[in-house]
């Protein structure tokens, strides 16, 4: 199943800037079996641990999260970038590779000590993950872990930026010979 899941993430060379090889995953969408394997590796996961929040990372968490929250019986909060809430919301500026970005979440979403999981389609940094683990946990929250469909090798290096959080990943990178 990781196999399959692994060959249906599209590899966009040099998108959105040179260099950079875009990880897609709307191609992987586009394959029911496949996107459902991999939402149901993820349920078969938390189905189990007491999980009452997923928290989804716009934009593409979104894409994931809420089949995932629906199938465990779980809410979904959407964390999402600046001024796109419109209640109160609590904000969490994070470093990306290049500039800085920000999340967001409505302070009404989750209650102390709802155990949650977070939910995004990569990790490269762990910036944005991090930003997520921070405003879940500021509203005292317990994060159980994070999950994603693709890890890039350089985000094992980076666990220690998810305060000790877990990390769950499916499929590193495809390969991409020939491209460059
Ligand atoms: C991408 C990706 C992750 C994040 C990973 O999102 O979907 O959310 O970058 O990077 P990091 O581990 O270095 O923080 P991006 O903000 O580019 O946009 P999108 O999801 O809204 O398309
Ligand atoms: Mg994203």
């Amino acid at each position: 199943r990781l196999q399959a899941i692994s060959d249906a993430i599209r590899v966009i060379p040099h998108f959105p800037k040179p260099g950079i090889m875009f990880q897609d995953i709307t191609t992987l969408l586009l394959n029911h079996k496949v996107f459902k394997d991999t939402v149901d590796i993820f349920v078969d996961r938390y189905k189990d641990m007491d999980i009452s929040v997923v928290a989804g990372i716009e934009a593409r968490g979104f894409m994931f999260g809420p089949s995932i929250a629906l199938a465990i019986g779980a809410k979904f909060v959407p964390l999402r970038k600046p001024g796109k809430l419109p209640g109160d919301v609590i904000s969490e500026a994070y470093e990306l590779e290049y500039g800085k970005d920000c999340l967001e979440m409505h302070i009404d979403a989750v209650q102390r000590g709802e155990r949650a999981v977070v939910i995004d389609d990569l990790v490269a940094t762990g910036g944005t993950l991090s930003a997520a683990i921070k405003l879940l946990e500021s509203m005292e929250a317990e994060v159980v872990e994070c999950a994603c469909v693709i890890g890039l090798p350089e985000a094992k290096g980076r666990q220690s930026r998810l305060n000790g959080k877990p990390l769950y990943i499916l499929v590193e990178p495809r390969e991409f010979e020939g491209y460059c």
